[in-house]
């Protein structure tokens, strides 16, 4: 018989406290996250050592919450599993510390979790999860890449971001706006005030083969775009509006290179940048029209959360992984380096 896990979540890799309760059998019990932004939006970005702060602040006061919504007690926590990189180094060692800390007085074992994984299991937690093998679209603040998904922990990188990410094109252009921090979200609400079509945006990388993205010329190329036409009428709502035009189809472009190449049938998009309404729209149509389902997690759950955290760590839990006592964090991890879980346990 298959133990059962009541998984604790732990997610502190960048500007939000995540936690949540992910049970094997019963689902995700409750989930709770407390959002950084009004610390860091005077600064105009995260500032690593506030960060670090507040997570300490208010990461016991969650496990705490969480507990409770969940009707249980922490003596009910079968393991804990925490988010050990990539991310900011004093954010995710505030995790690490604590779920070690916790797992080893409740006598449990301690998981570390790839971020990225979680971000690309997370429309696992949804009622209708994709069926394996699929395509992952990872559009996040520090990441863009198209993976080959075949089971848990067996990734193959197809494509990545040669720059800058898919989010941190949105959150500068969103400050050359003068939209304000987060970015991504602002950008993508003053662009339903505007006309994509008033100026031209390059897209990207998408007229030579390959999965690769990059940003960055089509960075300067708004920049360019902004200082000459300042002052003009509904010229933010414009600019953002084409800006994100050519976001949303480079990487509807690269989605659908992707699936033709592995020959997938399922498409998942995850990541902050999934979160964006136009972005999920046109792989939905494209989908539709291709042929190919596709799964987005829900949007609370495209942005950094402990479900997803809880859930990636549950799996491999439930497999005989765990990490020992020492306490590493990882400002970078590539995701391809992963196994899957069974194998990670007889390791
Ligand atoms: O996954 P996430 O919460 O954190 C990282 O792991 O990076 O992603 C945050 C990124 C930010 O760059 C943010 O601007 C972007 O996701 N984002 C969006 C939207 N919501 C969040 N970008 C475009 N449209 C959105 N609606
Ligand atoms: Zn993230």
């Amino acid at each position: 018989m298959i133990p059962t896990m009541l998984t604790l979540g732990i997610e502190t890799s960048c500007d939000e406290t995540g936690v949540a309760l992910y049970d094997s059998e019963r689902g995700l019990l409750a989930h709770a996250l407390h959002s950084q932004v009004d610390l860091h939006a005077e600064y105009g970005g995260v500032v690593p050592e506030i960060a670090s702060r507040d997570h300490v602040r208010k990461l016991l006061p969650l496990v705490s919450h969480c507990l409770s919504e969940a009707g249980l007690a922490r003596s009910d926590i079968d393991g804990v599993a925490y988010t050990a990189g990539p991310g900011l180094i004093g954010a995710l060692l505030v995790g690490a510390a604590t779920g070690r800390a916790l797992a080893l007085s409740l006598d449990v074992p301690a998981l570390e979790v790839h971020h990225m994984e979680g971000h690309l299991l997370a429309p696992m937690l949804e009622p209708d999860p994709p069926s394996l093998p699929f395509v992952a679209l990872l559009v996040s603040g520090g990441h863009s890449m198209l993976v080959e998904v075949r089971a848990i922990g067996d990734y193959r990188l197809l494509g990545e971001t040669l720059d800058d990410a898919a989010g941190e094109a949105f959150d500068k252009t969103a400050k050359l706006l003068g939209l304000g921090y987060p970015g991504g979200p602002a950008l993508a609400r003053k662009a339903e005030e505007g006309d994509s079509g008033r100026f031209d945006f390059p897209r990207p990388m998408t007229d030579r083969p390959g999965l690769d993205f990059s940003f960055s010329g089509l960075k300067t190329h708004t920049r360019n775009l902004y200082e000459r036409h300042a002052g003009e009428d509904g010229v933010e709502a414009d600019i953002a509006a084409g800006f994100q035009q050519a976001v949303v189809d480079t990487l509807a472009i690269k989605c659908r290179r992707a699936m033709q190449q592995t020959r997938a049938r399922q498409l998942v998009i995850a990541g902050g940048v999934g979160a964006n309404l136009a972005l999920r729209a046109r792989l939905k149509a494209d989908g539709e029209k291709h042929g190919w389902a596709v799964a987005y997690p829900r949007l609370a759950f495209c942005t950094d959360n402990g479900a997803m955290i809880a859930y990636a760590g549950c799996q491999r839990l439930l497999a005989g992984e765990h990490t020992g006592l020492d306490i590493e964090a990882r400002a970078r991890w590539p995701l391809d380096s992963l196994s899957p879980p069974a194998a990670g346990a007889a390791a």
